[in-house]
């Protein structure tokens, strides 16, 4: 396989000596690119001698070669070891002012990260920001490690060793699961307008959707992603229709579904509308008695789509997103709706308290259409995505064995 390896200016760009080696040595080749100012740790000689191919950091060099485009184009995955702060900044924003960031913004390859700094530097709400936008766009970033840093103090921040950092590359090439699958994911809140300013809503920020595409996008899916009114960024490789109401979320949803291997109901959608939509914006009246607004039940579409499949192979997934009550706790809701709803699979999980909705992590299991637990997982909404991308794969196995 053809693997990049870009090396940010770090301290830790050493150690990408070490990693390179092991890149070689599992039969890889490699085409380092480094940044200009990784060049001033280490020189390109070393690099061009390790790898047995030229090094240049610079977008004018080679130019007639198109370096930018045909290296990230070429490329089966990327491995940027040290990514640096700067170099996080820089990929997030989309810039291109070196080669391997222009490399990164071509490279449409799984693309893994593998962070080294001082521990403020990581700890930064701004690096925090750039890492999850990184991640919600499908990148792998790994978490770095935790001890000794340049001169004498440590904590998290450390270069994960060369040989963690080559167990995920391999991971990543052989992760090429989803390859020549259709998936259809929902993603975001619906909101039904009751006049021209006001909606009904809900607090679903869409990441979970988002990262169920962008996982399945880097695992190879051809991805429809329908986000109604998202709040995080979006993931690139992905086909995006934007829907704001649930009417429009299963206009979209059903014409995608048609020649879908996988629908994923991750989106909330408002179980009721209201009747009518003023035209005008509802006033307060002079008495102060309060409007009556009539509410309409919306489809269930989730339902829809398990009980009337375009082919009986495809696999239909829902949430379920549940509180405990007097009457039942998260699960016994989750079994109860598992067989109601009639799809494959029902992904639960317990919001409230900060649990869910608006926040980064998860913490869910996945059951099957008669409610039987298939398996957990929690983490960050990309691990999770992961999990359930793998328990969809297992069902394709029973369902549609060969990609349509
Ligand atoms: O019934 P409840 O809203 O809890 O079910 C959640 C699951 O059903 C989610 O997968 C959601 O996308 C889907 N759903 C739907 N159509 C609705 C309401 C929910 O597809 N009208």
């Amino acid at each position: 396989m053809r693997i990049v390896l870009g090396v940010g200016g770090g301290i830790a760009a050493y150690k990408a000596v070490l990693l390179l080696r092991v890149l070689r040595e599992a039969g890889h080749s490699v085409r380092v690119v480094p940044t200009p100012t990784a060049l001033r740790f280490i020189g390109r000689p070393t690099w061009e001698a390790l790898s047995g191919e030229p090094v240049t950091a610079d977008l004018f060099d080679d130019v007639d070669q198109v370096a930018h485009v045909e290296i990230g184009r070429r490329a089966d995955l990327v491995v940027v070891a040290p990514a640096t702060a700067d170099l996080l900044a820089r990929a997030s924003a989309g810039r291109a002012d070196d080669l391997l960031t222009a490399t990164l913004l071509v490279a449409t390859c799984p693309v893994l990260m593998a962070p080294a700094m001082h521990t403020q530097m990581w700890q930064h709400p701004a690096t925090v920001a750039n890492v999850a936008t990184l991640r919600s766009r499908g990148v792998h970033v790994l978490e770095p490690a935790d001890g000794r840093l340049t001169g004498t103090d440590s904590g998290p921040g450390r270069l994960p060793e060369p040989e963690e950092i080559l167990t995920a590359a391999l991971g990543l090439l052989r992760a090429r699961d989803l390859a020549d699958r259709d998936v259809v994911v929902s993603a975001g809140g619906t909101r039904e307008p009751l006049d021209p300013v006001r909606f009904l809503g809900n607090r679903s920020s869409g990441r979970q959707g988002i990262a169920l595409a962008s996982t399945a996008a880097a695992r190879g899916a051809r991805v429809t992603l329908v986000a109604a009114n998202v709040e995080a960024p979006l993931p690139s490789g992905v086909e995006v229709v934007r829907v704001e109401t649930a009417d429009e979320l299963r206009a979209a949803v059903l014409a995608a579904a048609v020649r879908a291997d996988v629908v994923v109901m991750a989106a909330a959608v408002a179980d009721f509308r209201p009747t009518s939509t003023a035209a005008a914006k509802i006033k307060k009246t002079p008495d102060g008695a309060p409007p009556v607004i009539e509410l309409v039940q919306n489809p269930d579409i989730l339902a829809e789509l398990a009980a009337d499949r375009p082919h009986p192979g495809q696999v239909v997934v829902g949430f379920a997103a549940e509180t405990g009550d007097g009457s039942a706790t998260v699960l016994e809701h989750g079994r109860a709706k598992a067989v109601r709803k009639g799809a494959d699979l029902l992904v639960v999980n317990a919001v409230g308290d900060g649990r869910g909705f608006e926040v980064t992590t998860n913490d869910v299991t996945v059951l099957d259409g008669a409610g039987r637990v298939v398996t957990g997982a929690s983490g960050t909404k990309e691990q999770v995505a992961d999990v359930v991308w793998d328990t969809v794969l297992a069902r394709l196995a029973q369902t549609s064995p060969s990609p349509s």
